[in-house]
């Protein structure tokens, strides 16, 4: 009769060794086991960049990267971008359950009533270069809000941890407007407790002399989808680097503005912005076939496209190139979005894509959307960061709460130097 077991043959012993397969893997502390003399530490998994790691056990979201499905706590990510809001979504994804209208009015109302961030905050905000990219701006920033939030410490209480999560993902629009003001040299235009969390943000960084901002409903619609579709994505780089750095038991504002600066590089979350400037780049239609030709020599990576887990198209991908539409009708359209399109079009036909089942990704058409919007390159990778506290958080919580998670400190396989002793610097040689 079949068993939920692997049953492993060390060929250098001969010994045979029954592993148990619980939820389609091993435990890697199994493999210890294998030894070929007492002493031995035994066999470890080799894993560089985690291809074929689960380094936890998790509630939150499931991605199928073969069928490109998504789904936040078992909802799929189009019903939640058409039906829902971004704050009813980051409270799906933090408490398990979508909320009631009294618990959502109650969430929006505790969110709201935290936006406002410490006037010191703006004293070290000028001390920025008035060029300073905005997430450098946005990572020290929320690792200073540790600094006036010390119950932050706190983190088995869990109504410390509650206060921290209104909070964290309350500020992240203000830190954000501030460093985009700041970068305009503009007076920072405060919260106003009227608006919805995306109206909010927009009039953070948009207000200027009318007494009220009035935000466009269809761009307000538009980057709450866009903050639904950023929410959270399981696993990634990340969100790994939330759930390592708070495995160390730190606060949960420096563990963000450490997820935060992981997501800042072009590989992650910068990747958008890195996409408006290749779609700059090429410049027109005409020149993408040499571009794509030029990726395929291997002289750089069409930015946007590819994806660890997706092995198809990136659901957010298809939402946001629809969404675009949308917000072309008020800004009028990005041309870029017709050489983003024949980018896609071309490398979808293409073998060395195909073979390599490389698809558009979340930041292929987001930063199309966000210049159209108005916004400068350096605020996408911002705008990927504001929503995706929502799911840091909600990935630090489980964390903390699995008995099973302990501070992490992976191993290593060792191949440098044997013993070998000091040698005294009249004796080196170069
Ligand atoms: C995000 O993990 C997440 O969930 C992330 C994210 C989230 O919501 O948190 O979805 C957000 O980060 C989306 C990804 C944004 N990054 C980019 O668009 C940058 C461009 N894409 C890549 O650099 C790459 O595809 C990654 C980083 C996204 C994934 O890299 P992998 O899984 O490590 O794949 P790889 O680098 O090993 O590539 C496999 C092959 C290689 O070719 P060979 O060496 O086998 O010949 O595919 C090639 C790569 O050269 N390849 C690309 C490519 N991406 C991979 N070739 C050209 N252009 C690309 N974009």
């Amino acid at each position: 009769m079949a068993k939920d077991t692997l049953t492993i043959t060390d060929n250098r012993t001969g010994k045979s060794y029954e592993v148990p397969i619980e939820h389609g893997a091993i435990r890697a502390l199994d493999l210890r086991q294998i030894k070929v003399a007492d002493d031995d530490f035994g066999i470890l998994a080799y894993d560089p960049a985690f291809m074929n790691t689960a380094s936890c056990r998790s509630r939150i979201t499931y991605i199928d990267g073969d069928k490109g499905i998504l789904r936040y706590r078992g909802y799929p990510i189009e019903e939640l971008a058409e039906q829902g809001t971004y704050l009813e979504t980051a409270y799906l994804i933090l408490y398990g359950e979508l909320p009631t209208a009294r618990e959502l009015d109650e969430w929006v109302h505790n969110i709201t009533y935290h936006t406002f961030i410490h006037e010191n905050i703006k004293k070290f905000m000028d001390g920025f270069h008035y060029d300073a990219h905005p997430m450098g701006i946005l990572v020290s920033t929320v690792a200073a809000l540790s600094t006036f939030y010390t119950e932050a410490k706190n983190i088995f209480d869990p109504e410390s941890r509650r206060k921290q999560t209104h909070r964290l993902i309350a500020k992240m629009p203000t830190l954000a407007a501030f460093a985009y003001r700041h970068s305009r040299g503009m007076p920072y235009a405060y919260p106003d407790n009227d608006l919805s969390y995306a109206g909010n943000f927009l009039n953070m960084l948009f207000k200027m002399t009318e007494a009220k901002y009035q935000p466009n409903r269809t761009l307000e619609r538009a980057l709450d989808v866009l903050f639904i579709l950023h929410a959270d994505h399981e696993q990634n780089c990340s969100t790994n680097a939330m759930r390592s750095v708070g495995s160390s038991h730190v606060d949960p504002y420096s563990a963000v503005a450490a997820a935060a600066a992981a997501l800042y590089g072009p590989l992650h979350g910068g990747a958008n912005e890195a996409v408006l400037r290749m779609l700059g780049e090429i410049g027109s239609k005409d020149k993408v076939p040499g571009f794509i030709k030029r990726v395929k020599a291997g002289e750089g990576r069409l930015m946007g496209f590819g994806h660890r887990v997706y092995k198809n198209y990136d659901p957010r991908a298809k939402i946001i190139k629809r969404a675009a539409e949308e917000v072309f009708e008020v800004t009028g359209k990005n041309p870029l979005i017709d050489i983003a399109v024949e980018l896609e079009r071309i490398a979808l036909e293409d073998d060395y894509f195909i073979q390599r089942k490389l698809y558009p990704n979340v930041d292929f058409y987001s930063g199309i959307i966000y210049e159209a919007m108005g916004f400068p390159m350096e605020m996408f990778p911002v705008l990927f960061a504001i929503p995706r506290t929502s799911g840091w958080i909600a990935q630090w919580d489980e964390m903390l709460a699995d008995p099973e998670q302990k501070i992490a400190r992976p191993r290593q396989v060792y191949l440098g130097s044997a013993l070998r002793k000091f040698v005294p610097r009249e004796k080196r040689r170069a």
